[in-house]
């Protein structure tokens, strides 16, 4: 899969996507990220990428000529003056906080797609056309607000990339994930059995497997159940989950 990201603080990326899973999807061409300068697109003396708010107020705000240049090129996608929007099959991704907001299902729709464009917000705000001529999709990694789209464009690379075929070691890695499922993941423990006092819980080292499964269905039903009953209205339970949560209405009262 191809990302292109376009910013304006290209030093943020290679650190992250220079590590571990991300950096090794790369190696083996599962995906390829390209990180674009915006500020390569002026052609003033000073490189200027943005300008005063028309109307007045403070703050600066991106200026058109230099996005649009910049995504047009590397996209492939041709100013046509008897169009009135730049055409593209490829996700036009902006990031901001007036979008909607990031969640798995998105990752997995926008994982569907061969090519991807993520486009960096800085500066109090960009100017509207980018956003009405040019984008074709607006999302937030959550309501609060960043000095830029930097954190929450490698925010989607990772989380949409580790859902690529052969991305992660194990194939059936993100099946179980929290949110995958429409449940919080159940708890995990490793060796030693015992630590500090605190066990393993025995069932887990029964080795009997449907067991194990039971018991991990249960866990993540009441972890969510718990911490975020808000996803049980939305998930498809069957009548051995659905006894489970009656159970646990009952214990709570
Ligand atoms: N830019 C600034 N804040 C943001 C947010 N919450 N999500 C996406 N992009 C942003």
């Amino acid at each position: 899969m191809q990302f292109d990201v376009f910013t304006l603080l290209p030093e943020v990326f290679p650190s992250y996507l220079e590590t571990s899973i991300i950096k090794r999807a790369r190696e083996r061409d599962l995906i390829n990220v390209r990180v674009h300068n915006i500020r390569d697109y002026t052609h003033d003396k000073h490189h200027t990428t943005d300008d005063t708010p028309y109307g007045g107020g403070g703050g600066m705000v991106m200026k058109p000529e230099p996005v649009f240049e910049a995504i047009e090129t590397v996209l492939g996608i041709n100013p046509d003056p008897t169009q009135p929007e730049p055409t593209s099959n490829i996700p036009i991704i902006l990031l901001t906080p007036q979008g909607r907001v990031f969640n798995q299902s998105i990752a997995q729709e926008f994982s569907q797609h061969p090519h991807i464009a993520l486009v960096c917000g800085r500066y109090e705000g960009i100017d509207e056309r980018i956003r009405e001529h040019l984008v074709t999709d607006e999302i937030s990694i959550g309501d609060y607000v960043l000095t830029g789209g930097e954190l929450p464009a490698l925010i989607l690379i990772d989380a949409i990339a580790r859902l690529l075929p052969d991305v992660l070691g194990d194939p059936t890695g993100a099946q179980d994930d929290s949110h995958a499922t429409g449940l919080l993941e159940y708890p995990h423990y490793t060796r030693p059995p015992e630590f500090r006092g605190w066990k393993t819980p025995d069932i887990l080292l029964t080795g009997d497997h449907a067991k194990i499964d039971r018991w991990r269905r249960e866990q993540s039903l009441l972890r969510t159940f718990n911490k975020r009953p808000d996803m049980l209205e939305k998930v498809e339970l069957n009548k051995q989950d659905r006894k489970f949560i009656e159970s646990l209405k009952s214990k709570v009262g």
